[in-house]
């Protein structure tokens, strides 16, 4: 299966007339990539386009790019070649080949391009230009795009980047960890993979009663009515704020929603909480018609208030958004697990803008801290430990077997939708608001839906179908999102060639630093087939068997 995701190096090529190749060896793509393939850039000619679109991570500790080409052409080809760098002063570079010569006839020929880091940390881009003249008016162009990360100080305190691998608590010992975990590597992975075979066969029996197969439409308007007003914090709590949303009555939200409506409505009527006795007190997060607070709920006959977190649409959000918000805040209501974070209280009086309240424990939105560690140069980073990163993903796929036990289908996956705490607790939160506080995660695929394209499963993208292996699916994207600290997955490809790319066998090539174990997980969960991904419970089972490797060695 794991076969399956390492061809798409191989593919996207087609033989042409043949004049040249140009490939990264083996060794060069273990080097970068972690993976076991020579990934060709032009095959006879031929440029393969996914391929050059990709920005490669160089590592930290990588200070050489080896390239390889071959001339097919039977006489020597002249190429000119430059480098470009986005910030010169923390990167130079040196080739050891001339920047214009010929490639020469018979055999291959490696280059090197050399790599050196300025005196501070930085991510710097790069890209190298080469022209190769196949005749005097054919010159095929290939343009190769580098991210290199430079650390100052690579004995001493980590970045972010770096840590993902270290054991918690080890500053210096990388390298016999490493050696550790390769030993424990295969041997997880042989566990994944019986565990994977066993139950495709189980779940092939079963599959044809699987009540999930549901779709419960949910979508969303695309085009968000931008508006610029945007009033004080406290005019939607004033009873003197005239009604701007008073149309978004229960009738236009249950037009919408597909569950019985009288069930929604009782739902509804069941947790609505008064105006009065919230009191907001910042802003947590801000979109275009949706806005985050921080809050105190007091409920009545309590002695004291409590924190909570209102999620509330703006005074100029369309009827379509409130319901939306709405019926998308109310679809974990009424669940109970230490990893779901359902909604604890809605108003939708007629006089103001409607609000949903979710208990608030000093939580953060996962995405944003994952940003905020990635980012962090200035304070000593929030180090995340791959034994951190597996338990955060154990703890988000438990809350997520659960849904699924409870015959729930997330549909919205990501790490935007999860909140952690400072003890890296996490929970999943419904998607309510996400559109509208993430907008890049979100895209239209010219049929007015805004969807979050690059963490749907194949057939969710094609058929719009979402079943419990769509989440599967979204869950290995989360955990890409983990490994690389909220990196936007498949940043290169344009939302409309999602389907063709994923039909074509590319995925999400492996994180700088993510041990092959973790990969192994996230690449099961992409299985082109919904049968052969596996279950939230043989997740638990693969990620858990790893988290005990782990800990085993620290
Ligand atoms: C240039 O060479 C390529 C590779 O064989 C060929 O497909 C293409 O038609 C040529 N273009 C021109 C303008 O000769
Ligand atoms: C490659 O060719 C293009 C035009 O064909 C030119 O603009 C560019 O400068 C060339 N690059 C190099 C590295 O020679
Ligand atoms: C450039 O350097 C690499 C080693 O870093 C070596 O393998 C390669 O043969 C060199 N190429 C040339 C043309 O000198």
């Amino acid at each position: 299966m794991l076969f399956k995701l390492f061809l798409w190096f191989l593919l996207a090529v087609r033989p042409g007339a043949g004049y040249f190749n140009l490939f990264l060896s083996q060794a060069e793509v273990r080097k970068l990539m972690g993976l076991e393939a020579e990934l060709f850039y032009v095959r006879e000619g031929v440029i393969n386009q996914y391929a050059i679109k990709f920005v490669v991570p160089v590592p930290a500790q990588v200070h050489k790019l080896h390239f390889t080409w071959e001339n097919l052409a039977g006489r020597p080809l002249p190429y000119t070649m430059s480098v470009d760098i986005s910030n010169p002063s923390a990167l130079s570079s040196s080739l050891n080949i001339s920047q214009a010569g010929e490639i020469p006839v018979g055999g291959l020929q490696t280059w090197a391009l050399a790599l050196h880091c300025g005196p501070y940390d930085a991510e710097v881009d790069l890209a190298l230009r080469i022209n190769v003249s196949l005749s005097s008016r054919n010159t095929t162009s290939v343009d190769f795009r580098r991210k290199k990360i430079c650390l100052k100080d690579k004995s001493g305190y980590p970045g972010p980047e770096e840590v993902l691998v270290a054991a918690s608590g080890s500053t210096s010992g990388g390298q016999v960890f490493y050696a550790a975990i390769g030993c424990a590597c295969a041997f997880i992975a042989a566990i994944c993979v019986l565990v994977v075979a066993y139950y495709v066969r189980d779940k092939k029996a079963r599959r044809h009663r699987d009540p999930l197969q549901e779709s419960r439409g949910l979508s969303s308007a695309c085009s968000v009515e931008r508006g610029t007003g945007v009033g004080p914090a406290q005019t939607f709590l004033s009873p003197e704020t005239p009604p701007p949303l008073s149309a978004a009555s229960t009738s236009s939200y249950r037009r919408l929603d597909d569950r019985p409506s009288r069930e929604l409505h009782e739902r509804i009527q069941e947790i609505t909480v008064q105006r009065c006795r919230v009191r907001l007190l910042s802003i947590e997060m801000e979109g275009t018609f949706g806005k985050v607070y921080r809050g105190s709920y007091h409920e009545e006959g309590a002695t004291s208030s409590t924190d909570v977190l209102v999620k509330t649409a703006a005074e100029h959000a369309s009827q379509s958004q409130v319901a939306l918000l709405l019926r998308e805040g109310l679809a974990l209501y009424g669940l109970s697990h230490p990893a779901l974070l359902p909604v604890l209280g809605v108003s939708i009086e007629d006089r103001g803008a409607p609000f949903l309240l979710y208990p608030h424990t000093g939580y953060r939105n996962m995405k944003r801290f994952l940003l905020r560690c990635k980012l962090s140069s200035e304070r000593p980073p929030r180090a995340l430990t791959t034994q951190e990163v597996v338990e955060m993903a154990l703890q988000a796929a438990k809350g997520v077997q659960y849904l699924h036990r409870k015959r729930l289908v997330h549909r919205d996956l990501a790490a935007r939708n999860c909140v952690v705490d400072d003890d890296l607790r996490v929970q999943i939160t419904d998607n309510a608001l996400a559109r509208d506080l993430f907008p890049q995660d979100y895209h239209c695929l010219g049929d007015n839906e805004n969807r979050p394209i690059k963490w749907l499963a194949i057939e969710s993208i094609v058929n719009k179908t979402f079943t419990t292996a769509s989440d599967v699916w979204a869950f290995g994207v989360l955990l890409w999102e983990l490994t690389t600290l909220a990196q936007q997955p498949y940043v290169e490809v344009d939302p409309f060639e999602m389907a063709s790319y994923l039909r074509d066998g590319y995925r999400l090539a492996q994180p700088i630093n993510c041990p092959d174990e973790l990969f192994a997980v996230m690449a099961y969960c992409w299985a082109m087939s919904a049968d052969e991904r596996p279950t939230f419970s043989q997740l638990i089972v693969c990620l858990q068997e790893f988290h005990t490797q782990l800990t085993r060695y620290v």
